[in-house]
């Protein structure tokens, strides 16, 4: 019997464990009822005489030896596991911080504040629901007149004075209305349009309004100011061409295109094989228009522009699809950088 338990010590003594099946193992083989050092008590029953006290005290010393063993086993493991978890190398440098990137129409509207920011424009902004006077009749729209109709107004439900606005012109009025000349101002923001939503169309897109109110503005300073900006925005090399229109706030009016990026001008289907793409409209204001902010339209004379900044941003970066724009799909947003 002492042999038996001299054996067991040794063998626990020399045991080795790695993983909690082996740590299992341990328990079953030694600490469990069914287990070797049950089976010695088991037989110990069946001793007698001297050798009983000693054969019992190295049974107790075995089993508690048994006891520890698998313990210390248990908590060694653990410790391992935690070490395994926390396997992180402190000198690696960092995974690159991901940083969101602009969307396209702001880095192009950015791009358009800044080039017109050098010219002296300042800043303005106007709210996106509108009266019938700002968004129509101030601007010269009579009522009833079948201009309105050139924009598809969406209009607040049993209450016709309130609308959408259809443009940022609107911003012209309320700015003229609150400061006097000089005017030099800039107008950037989201309009609506009742129309089906399209590759070419949206019933929400962006416009960026100019407006400059003095003494003895001229026709040409807005064909240079445009010319400018068409240069610095679009490089160097771009023309433009002003081709008479109708808008019923400005007299004379023109339709404003720029020579076609993708093809120079020689001809494609962007451009239509042109050579020309639109990007807004302009002209000189009105005097009904300057009269109906309160501004002598005998002293004072103005031009005013309206870009789609959508229609500039697709030309720029080559986009087909206006939809793009508003279904925030990563893998497009993810492309555009601030342009220099
Ligand atoms: N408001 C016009 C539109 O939405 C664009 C426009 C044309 C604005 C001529 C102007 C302008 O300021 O002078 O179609």
């Amino acid at each position: 019997m002492l042999e038996k338990i001299k054996e067991l010590t040794e063998n626990i003594n020399q045991y080795q464990i790695d993983s909690k099946e082996q740590l299992e193992q341990f328990r079953l083989e030694y600490i469990s009822k069914k287990g070797k050092i049950s089976e010695l008590f088991e037989n110990f029953k069946e001793i007698s005489g001297e050798q009983k006290k000693l054969i019992g005290q190295e049974l107790n010393k075995l089993k508690q030896f048994a006891q520890e063993k698998f313990e210390a086993f248990s908590t060694e493991l653990s410790k391992k596991e935690v070490l395994i978890k926390e396997d992180i190398d402190y000198t690696l440098p960092p995974p690159p911080a991901m940083l969101g990137s602009r969307h396209p129409l702001t880095v192009v509207r950015e791009k358009i504040i800044y080039v017109f920011e050098r010219m002296g424009f300042n800043l303005s902004d106007g709210p996106e629901i509108e009266d019938d006077w700002h968004n129509f009749t101030a601007l010269n729209f009579p009522h009833n007149h079948p201009a309105r109709e050139m924009q598809d107004t969406f209009f607040i439900e049993k209450n016709p004075d309130i609308t959408l606005r259809t443009h940022t012109s609107s911003v012209q009025i309320r700015v003229m209305e609150n400061s006097t000349p000089p005017i030099r101002t800039l107008s950037p923001g989201r309009v609506y349009r009742n129309e089906a939503i399209s590759a070419r169309a949206h019933c929400v897109f962006h416009q960026i309004e100019g407006l400059y109110v003095d003494k003895s503005v001229s026709f040409a300073d807005l064909k240079n100011t445009l010319y400018v900006f068409a240069k610095e925005m679009f490089g160097k090399d771009t023309k433009i061409r002003l081709r008479p229109s109708y808008f019923p706030f400005t007299e004379p009016s023109a339709e404003m295109d720029v020579s076609c990026l993708i093809c120079k001008g020689k001809g494609c289907n962007v451009c239509k094989y042109s050579g020309w793409v639109e990007i807004g409209g302009a002209g000189m204001v009105d005097p009904n228009v300057l009269e109906n902010c309160n501004i002598n339209s005998e002293q004072y004379t103005g031009y005013a522009f309206g870009m789609g900044i959508e229609r500039i941003t697709m030309l720029i970066y080559g986009i087909k699809d206006l939809r793009l724009f508003t279904e925030n799909d990563v893998r497009f947003l993810r492309q555009f950088k601030a342009i220099e």
